[in-house]
């Protein structure tokens, strides 16, 4: 008998609302359809996910690691780790119940190993990352201006040429310093806006029309979802919205 054989069955993907945290329908879908797509037209690349909170999107991240692609996470998990007073304090008020702990129980309900987890501040994580390296980055960590501007920096560092960059909270009220960065980020750096949900941005350095043009053909036939394409500052962009 192998250590397999008596390990507790996984959960399922659907079982995904038992996990608490801020990841929803529209991104669960662009995620998965993301991340298959480049699969199917061959790019490979590692993931990393930068703010991983209780893992409910990491989990999503794990079930698209092709074999011989690293997934890494990165999360303060302790106001302790917190590189500045203000990040402490957006620890203590908006995840008190955070501990790696838990994240990592979490994410073993779903998957049989921990992707690699490297605790502490974004702003290290190129010396963990390669330039480069990856296929998909989802920047969900600090919602300051000045950190998530690095972070921002540090997703195009390590992205391949036509890797996908997700950012979440780029509209909400309360975070206008992730809408600057992001949207600085459009203006300045190159980075093209691609896809726009109702929490997330999804953009890229390399090429953008093709993979707009092909979620745009399949949102045409999805029970939920529906897009229409809008053009900002230079750029066609998709929204998505529920039905
Ligand atoms: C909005 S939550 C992430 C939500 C998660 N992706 C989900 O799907 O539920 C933000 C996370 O970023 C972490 N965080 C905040 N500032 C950070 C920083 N400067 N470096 C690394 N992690 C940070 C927090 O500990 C928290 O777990």
């Amino acid at each position: 008998m192998t250590a397999q054989d008596t390990a507790p069955p996984l959960l399922t993907p659907d079982r995904l609302d038992e996990v608490e945290g801020w990841f929803f329908d529209a991104d669960r879908f662009v995620f998965g359809w993301l991340l298959e797509r480049q699969r199917e037209l061959g790019t490979r690349g590692d993931l990393l996910e930068l703010g991983v909170y209780k893992g409910k999107s990491a989990i999503v991240i794990g079930y698209h690691a092709a074999e011989g692609e690293r997934f890494t996470v990165c999360d303060l998990f302790d106001a302790g780790e917190a590189p500045d007073e203000s990040t402490a304090t957006e620890m203590r008020v908006y995840y008190p119940t955070l501990t790696r702990q838990v994240f990592e129980a979490n994410y073993l309900r779903f998957h049989r190993r921990l992707p690699t987890v490297v605790q502490g501040s974004s702003a290290g994580i190129t010396g963990h990352v390669g330039a480069g390296s990856c296929r998909f980055v989802h920047v969900d960590a600090s919602h300051l201006y000045h950190h998530v501007r690095a972070d921002i920096a540090a997703a195009r560092e390590v992205l391949i040429e036509d890797g996908v960059i997700a950012l979440d909270d780029f509209r909400s009220p309360h975070t206008p310093g992730v809408a600057a960065a992001t949207w600085e980020a459009v203006l300045t750096t190159g980075l093209k806006p691609v896809v726009l949900t109702e929490s997330k941005l999804y953009g890229t350095w390399g090429r953008a029309d093709a993979l707009r043009d092909a979620l745009a053909e399949r949102l045409a036939t999805h029970a939920a979802l529906w897009g229409v394409t809008e053009d900002v500052a230079g750029h066609t962009l998709l929204r998505v919205h529920s039905r």
